[in-house]
């Protein structure tokens, strides 16, 4: 080549070969714009995260084929909820991935009643790794999306009694949180406190590649995602929010039954998630821990909200693992409007309790 000494050698690769080596460890690494030991163990520790989700996400694209990947293994978990195959094939990934990692000390999944404790870990790894394994099992047998929901926080304390009491703590103290999502392609998105990214997993590769940076959510947008086959069981708070909706126009109803789902089309579009409480779990479905508490820390991130009705979700604090919590998260706008009406309706019940002294 003809270059002179003195201007820098023209290279020939091109902007795709630059985009592909954006990997997701490369991303922690520059994210935290340092190599200490910290930022080597954060960012190995999502390298773990993200194998597990190419695990996942490899036996779902066959699971049609793979005998025994489908249907109900025939148990009831501590939540009191139908396994799936899936659900414990995926549980047990997550932990196969950090075995032997020296990375985390204990996993804490919807699928266990107590922490899984890794003792050879303990002594260097001192995380924890809090995960809904598979989001969306009722999903799974009809080939739509799912997802796997994680967190990642600090242990503190040695828990003797090995319960995992020391997680019972606010949403702030979360390290890190994302999911991954397996659609037609198998989306990372994650966030260590400094903004919210996404990654394609390129099959070619076996890479999750970066996709989209800094997402931020509209401050409003056109979806409103509940389960109004439960509106019998809300309380009229939630009824003037859906009558509000489906009077003005501007609004469209989206759900499909997997939370990471419909919060992915929200993060990106904008709009409104509710899964609130009803007559038979006056707390909701979802928990705290492991699936709306994560997501919070993804939205506020990104410039949205979360709400457990009257109080930002992340100031909850959990009164034992797998507990439950009101979920209402998504755009600013979107999450004050439903927060307008549970405060109107808080406002006239206060009223009337006074009228009545
Ligand atoms: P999981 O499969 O982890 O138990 O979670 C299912 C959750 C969530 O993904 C979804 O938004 C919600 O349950 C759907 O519940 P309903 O069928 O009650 O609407
Ligand atoms: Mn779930
Ligand atoms: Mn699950």
């Amino acid at each position: 080549m003809n270059t002179p000494d003195s201007t820098p050698l023209q290279l020939s690769y091109d902007f795709a070969l630059d985009r592909d080596c954006t990997t997701l460890s490369r991303h922690v690494l520059a994210q935290l714009q340092s190599f200490g030991s910290d930022a080597q163990d954060l960012s190995a520790l999502m390298t773990r995260i993200a194998l597990a989700g190419k695990l996942i996400a490899r036996r779902l694209t066959r699971a049609g084929l793979v005998e025994g990947a489908l249907g109900f293994t025939g148990d009831i978990n501590v939540q009191g909820e139908a396994v799936k195959r899936m659900d414990i094939y995926a549980n047990e990934v997550f932990i196969a991935v950090f075995k032997q990692s020296g990375l985390v000390c204990r996993l804490a999944s919807e699928e266990m009643e107590k922490p899984y404790y890794i003792p050879e870990n303990c002594p260097i790894g001192r995380y924890t790794l809090l995960y809904d394994p598979i989001d969306g099992s009722s999903n799974v047998d009809i080939n739509l999306n799912v997802g796997s929901i994680f967190s990642i926080r600090q242990q503190l304390g040695d828990d003797p009694e090995q319960t995992g009491a020391d997680l019972l703590q606010d949403g702030h103290q979360q390290l890190a949180a994302g999911y991954i999502l397996y659609g037609p392609s198998t989306v990372l998105v994650y966030s260590i406190g400094k903004g919210v990214h996404a990654f394609t997993l390129d099959p070619s590769l076996g890479e999750f590649i970066l996709s989209a940076e800094d997402i931020t959510l509209p401050s409003h947008g056109p979806v409103y995602s509940v389960n109004e086959g439960n509106l019998w069981q809300w309380d009229e708070a939630l009824r003037d929010f859906t009558r509000y909706v489906h009077r003005h126009e501007g609004y469209t109803a989206r759900y499909s039954g997997a939370l990471v789902g419909d919060f992915h089309r929200i993060l990106l579009q904008g709009g409104v998630f509710i899964y609130p409480g009803t007559l038979k779990d006056p707390k909701g479905k979802l928990r705290l821990l492991y699936e709306s508490a994560p997501l919070a820390y993804l939205v506020e991130q990104a410039g949205g909200k979360a709400s457990v009705g009257q109080q930002p979700l992340l100031d909850v604090i959990p009164d034992h693992l797998h507990a439950r919590s009101p979920l209402i998260i998504g755009s600013v706008e979107d999450v004050a409007l439903v927060q307008s009406f549970i405060e109107d309706r808080s406002r006239q019940a206060q009223e009337e309790r006074l009228l009545e002294k």
